[in-house]
Parts: C-alpha cells; sequence; structure tokens
C-alpha cells in the first residue's frame, strides 16, 4: 500500500494521505475533531437526544480507519445504548495500518483491542465488539452494496467532490439513502447546493449545522415520511 501514508492533522491526531486519490481521509483541520463533531455529535448524539433511543442502527459509507466506529462506539457504550454497526468499504485497509493509527488513544482500552482482534473477521459478517457492540463491514463499492436491513444514522464520509465526484451524485446518494428509516438522519461533512438540491429530490428535509474545524456548516439531512 505505497499510495497511503501517515500524516498529522492539527489536534495532532493521524490521518492517512491516499496518493492515488490525491486526499485525506479525514479534516487536517483536526481528524478527531472531525469525527466527533460531523459523526458522533452531529449525527449520533443528534438522533438519541431526539428520539430517546436505547438501540441505534448506523451504515457508515466510507469505513477507512474506523475512528467514526471506535468514537461511535464508545458514545454508546458510556450512555448504555445498543450499537449495530455497518460500514461499507471498497479499499480496506490492511490491519497492519489501522494497528498504526495510534487511535487507541481515544476510546477505551476494550473497545480498540476487541476492534482490532475482530476487525478482519467483521469482513461481511457482524461480530460483537462488546455486549452492546457489533460490527460489520461490507467490502464493497456503495453501489454494489445491498442489506435487508434500515438504519436509523447514515454517516457519509466518502472523499470529498473535488477528488471522488461519482459518491455525491443523485443516483449514489439514493441508492444510500435507500438503506435509511423514514426519520433517520445523514450526516457528511460537506454542504454544497448540488447536495442539498439532490438530498432534498430524495425527500430529505436539510439542515445547515455548523461545521466541524477549518468550515462554517456541514450537512445534516432528515429522512421525511412520504
Ligand atoms: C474520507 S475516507 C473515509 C474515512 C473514514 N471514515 C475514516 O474514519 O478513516 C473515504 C473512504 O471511502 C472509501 N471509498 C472510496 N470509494 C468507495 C466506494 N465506491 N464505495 C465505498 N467506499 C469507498 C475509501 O477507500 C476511503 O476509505
Amino acid at each position: 500500500m505505497n499510495h497511503l501514508s501517515f500524516s498529522f492533522t492539527s489536534d495532532g491526531s493521524k490521518t492517512l494521505f491516499n496518493s492515488e486519490v490525491g486526499e485525506h481521509y479525514h479534516s487536517q483541520n483536526g481528524a478527531l475533531q472531525e469525527s466527533q463533531h460531523v459523526f458522533v455529535k452531529s449525527g449520533l448524539d443528534f438522533i438519541i437526544q431526539k428520539d430517546q433511543k436505547k438501540t441505534i442502527s448506523i451504515l457508515e459509507v466510507g469505513f477507512g480507519t474506523g475512528l467514526n466506529f471506535l468514537l461511535s462506539a464508545d458514545y454508546c457504550e458510556s450512555n448504555s445504548i445498543k450499537l449495530s454497526y455497518t460500514g461499507i468499504e471498497a479499499f480496506p485497509l490492511e490491519s497492519e495500518i489501522i494497528s498504526q493509527t495510534s487511535y487507541h488513544q481515544y476510546v477505551p482500552p476494550s473497545i480498540w483491542q476487541q476492534f482490532i482482534a475482530n476487525y478482519k473477521d467483521a469482513a461481511g459478517k457482524s461480530v460483537e465488539i462488546s455486549n452492546n457492540c457489533k460490527l460489520e463491514i461490507s467490502h464493497s463499492k456503495l453501489m454494489d452494496f445491498s442489506s435487508k436491513n434500515q438504519f436509523d444514522v447514515i454517516y457519509f464520509d466518502a472523499f470529498a467532490a473535488a477528488y471522488q465526484p461519482e459518491m455525491w451524485t443523485l443516483n449514489s446518494l439514493s441508492h444510500a439513502c435507500a438503506f435509511l428509516k423514514e426519520g433517520g438522519v445523514f450526516v457528511t461533512y460537506a454542504i454544497t447546493g448540488d447536495l442539498k438540491r439532490n438530498m432534498k429530490s430524495l425527500g430529505f428535509s436539510i439542515e445547515k449545522a455548523p461545521g466541524a474545524a477549518g468550515k462554517r456548516e456541514m450537512l445534516r439531512a432528515i429522512k421525511l415520511i412520504p
């Protein structure tokens, strides 16, 4: 995996740079901060507070290093919420790379150890990370992903549209959002006119939420009941 290299972001957490895509896996203004703010706080915590949920299912587009999963698992463990997490990843990272992220420092040792121990086994099947938390990683492209499950939350963490425009088309968004429950929440770090128009046309109410460090706004969208 010569096209991958680590670098430090502004909050001291690491990210990966993919030289084939020309893009980082996280915001250079803080990988940890972005993951906490965009996905855990604005997506997961938002729906837990809104709907007073005790069980939650999350679908992530672009599983990558698993940082969003680790922080979500920690949040759910701390709040006694049952988590069922599915990641979609077209180019899965080797576990040796995951081990070098140093993300162990952001979660309790048990979550990190169970994640590392079960990362390979989670490919295509659900594995227990703790009594309250299950993980499955679908090694497929978004457009090839299918599931009988409907999810409460979508974390849309694709590479930016400037680098991977095909992930942000109406077709791709429509495919991902077909797996979201009515009333479910879609969050992503980006917000553009095209994205807002596409999400509205898919039957979502859209909201400009405050962005992560270095970004004024991000998109949160709720799937309306037709
Ligand atoms: C911005 S990074 C995601 C970072 C990740 N959430 C993390 O915390 O490390 C985008 C991810 O999307 C993956 N990807 C690229 N094309 C994809 C596709 N067609 N379907 C699913 N995943 C894809 C990349 O391999 C990469 O892991």
